[in-house]
């Protein structure tokens, strides 16, 4: 074991080593880290809603109804009661003919692209899209041809490119909002892409749903396309508060990916406590106070970006609640990463291999829950933290 323990030192010196940080209590706009109460500017608990009264009560309901487990993956032991309910909620959600659970964003990702494409099959990937995606174009042993970030133009080149060689399905797949930069796909330029050359088009809408659009329906409402989506892919544990995942779609890609997605059907399915947990989050997002906790979102958001920007930052062209920092190299991000949980405030720094060598960042990402005056503080702080590891 010398030589991992030599590669993990060769990471500390670099800046580059991961640890792992204990966190007490619940998931609120302040947390309690290793003792100390700080500001949480790094939770992807967007509405605020993971410690929701209504949601642990849903959770609980389901556990006291239904058990804590399983038994085991659903073509195995059945599908239960809540596993349909769920579906059905989110297929209605999302205006899809049908939709199906996975176990998490990952699972369902990898799942997805290795159920539906094969050696035969091309997907257009965008160089920025999440990791599971990567590892799912992978798994899925389809040509992936991935085009410059957001770049439609570019995409439409490269398939035009492709087209004489065709043989098999084509799928075009992007992040909707991008998880380190906090910038929306081109969705309305894929579409027209996709109709023009008989593609599928994928959308991870990790974060952005439940929170942008009008009805909190993500990214696709946000941009005015989310009937023309082939397949609509999202987190349950992100602004929904809970854990898990779904693709929402036409009936023959959901009844395919039961019969070939190897995460789907090798798997113990969602527990009980986290289906309930997840309708009740569908109903809290379509609510009033859904609304409402969206729109204090946006206006948290209007507010952080404004300080920062005054303050000189360049933060990378976001468009939500997700706020990248631009710090350049690791050892700059990490060293005001540091100094600012000193003063109070976790924020997280982001290195490579999760975002290219050269764009090291800070990624901020805001609650519903925080408040107006502690985000100014900690934008002031950020701006003060920068500038002594700059001078
Ligand atoms: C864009 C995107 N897709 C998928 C995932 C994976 O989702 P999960 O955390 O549910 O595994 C993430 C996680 O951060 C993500 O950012």
């Amino acid at each position: 074991m010398d030589d991992l323990q030599r590669q993990l030192d060769e990471l500390k010196e670099q800046g580059m080593l991961r640890t792992l940080r204990s966190v007490s209590g619940p998931q609120g706009p302040r947390v309690v880290l290793e003792g100390r109460e700080v500001l949480l500017l790094c939770s992807n608990n967007y509405l605020g809603i993971a410690n929701h009264p209504r949601l642990v009560e849903a959770a609980c309901e389901a556990t006291r109804r239904f058990g804590v487990g399983s038994g085991a993956s659903r073509l195995i032991s059945g599908t239960m009661d809540l596993h349909r309910a769920l579906e059905e909620r989110i297929a209605a959600f999302k205006g899809a003919e049908a939709a199906l659970v996975f176990n998490s964003g990952f699972a369902a990702n990898t799942g997805i692209l290795q159920g539906l494409t094969g050696p035969d099959d091309v997907i257009f990937s965008d160089e920025l899209n999440h990791a599971s995606i990567v590892d799912g174009c992978r798994l899925s042993r389809a040509r992936t041809v991935v085009y410059p970030h957001c770049d439609a133009a570019a995409l439409e080149r490269l398939m035009r490119a492709e087209q004489p060689a065709r043989k098999g399905r084509w799928l075009i797949v992007t992040d909707g909002v991008f998880s380190m930069d906090g910038d929306l796909a081109p969705l309305a330029e894929l579409v027209a892409l996709k109709e023009r050359y008989d593609a599928l088009l994928m959308v991870d809408d990790a974060h952005g749903t439940g929170v942008l659009g009008a009805t909190g329906r993500g990214t696709a409402e946000e941009l005015g396309c989310l009937h023309q989506i082939d397949l609509h892919m999202g987190t349950l544990g992100k602004a929904l508060g809970g854990f898990g995942a779904y693709l929402a779609s036409r009936r023959p890609v959901i009844e395919t990916l039961v019969n070939s997605s190897r995460p789907f059907i090798f798997s113990t399915s969602l527990p009980p406590g986290v289906l309930g947990a997840a309708l009740a989050a569908f109903d809290l997002v379509e609510s009033p106070e859904g609304r409402q906790r969206r729109d204090d979102l946006r206006r948290l958001q209007k507010q952080f970006c404004g300080l920062l920007e005054r303050g000189g930052l360049d933060l990378m062209g976001t468009r939500t609640q997700i706020v990248p920092v631009l710090t350049v190299d690791p050892l700059t991000t990490m060293e005001v990463a540091a100094r600012l949980l000193k003063k109070g405030v976790f924020v997280q720094g982001i290195r490579p291999p999760t975002v290219p060598a050269g764009s090291c960042r800070l990624r901020a990402t805001l609650m519903a829950d925080h408040r107006p005056d502690e985000l100014e503080q900690a934008a002031g702080q950020i701006l003060q933290s920068l500038a002594e590891v700059r001078s």
